[in-house]
């Protein structure tokens, strides 16, 4: 019930009503028994800083950003956690003590995800990640911090992207190996022991493609993250279960940096398969 005493969540983004937050966030808060709610709020990209203020004058506890504020966001928080800095956007905002302190927790919740959903408790030594927009940018900071992790190809349709990408995270270049997502990228896909879908490629209305230029490049004994969970198993996942790798759908990772934001404003660690379980419902109401 909500009363005089409940504290205030909620999502900021443009557009805001197709997001899974307020279904993942408010299962969770329902299992635990929490005196929480959480809403989205639509806000416009010239209205943002008011937004912020808002936060202040209203005493919300925290919030999450999506598209398109991530970025602008930041200029307007007290503090950046290094994580976020490193990344370059800020996906949680923590309200402690009169401070708003920005969060990304998008690169804790695929690491975790790898290691409780793909079984990887070490990484492979040998990775190739595709992508290099805002999710592969912080799926490789992720990345980056384990040292087990010695080549990673970071594969892109412009690979003028993947470059500058690479550059900035790894600016020595002794670890991360950017090129183009084609057909000469076989056999760099076929050494990675991990494989990551950081782009957009297999999403509904377009569940027929894979990013994949070949699937010859998947055998058993790799594990295959997409962070696409619309629909759950893509022909990326498809493909490679058919070829006995292990494939690990994208709502792991979304439960899981909703379950860490859960954590920062909280301090109660969520139930994350009832926050999981919440947003797959929701994927079903939300489809055509
Ligand atoms: P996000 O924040 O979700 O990562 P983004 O920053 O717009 O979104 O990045 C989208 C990524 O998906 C990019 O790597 C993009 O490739 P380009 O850099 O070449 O644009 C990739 N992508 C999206 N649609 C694609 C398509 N149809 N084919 C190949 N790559 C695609």
């Amino acid at each position: 019930m909500i009363g005089g005493k409940t504290q205030v969540l909620g999502v900021i983004g443009h557009p805001v009503g197709h997001t899974s937050s307020p279904a993942m966030q408010n299962a969770a808060i329902a299992a635990l028994g929490l005196d929480y709610v959480y809403a989205a709020f639509p806000v416009r990209p010239e209205d943002l800083s008011q937004a912020i203020a808002g936060i202040r004058a209203l005493n919300f506890r925290g919030l999450n950003v999506t598209v398109p504020h991530k970025v602008g966001v930041m200029p307007l928080l007290d503090e950046i956690s290094p994580e976020a800095r490193a990344i370059g956007a800020v996906n949680t905002i923590d309200h402690r003590e009169g401070r708003l302190i920005g969060h990304n927790t998008d690169a804790f919740g695929v690491m975790q995800s790898l290691r409780l959903d793909g079984g990887l408790e070490t990484l492979p030594a040998r990775v190739a990640l595709l992508g290099a927009g805002g999710a592969a940018r912080a799926i490789l900071y992720g990345l980056l911090q384990r040292p087990e992790v010695e080549h990673l190809a970071l594969l892109n349709r412009t690979p003028e992207k993947a470059a500058a990408l690479a550059a900035d995270l790894d600016p020595d270049g002794r670890r991360v190996f950017p090129g183009a997502l084609d057909e000469k990228a076989g056999e760099l896909l076929h050494q990675a022991g991990l494989l990551i879908n950081a782009t957009a490629i297999g999403m509904s209305p377009h569940p027929d493609a894979s990013p994949l230029p070949d699937p010859s490049c998947l055998h058993a004994g790799m594990v295959v993250l997409d962070i696409v969970y619309n629909p759950l198993e893509t022909l990326l996942l498809r493909q490679a279960r058919q070829a006995g790798a292990r494939p690990v759908d994208g709502l792991g990772m979304l439960a899981r940096q909703g379950a860490r934001a859960f954590a920062l404003w909280t301090g109660v660690e969520p139930p994350v398969e009832v926050m999981r379980a919440a947003a797959l419902e929701r994927l079903g109401k939300s489809s055509p």
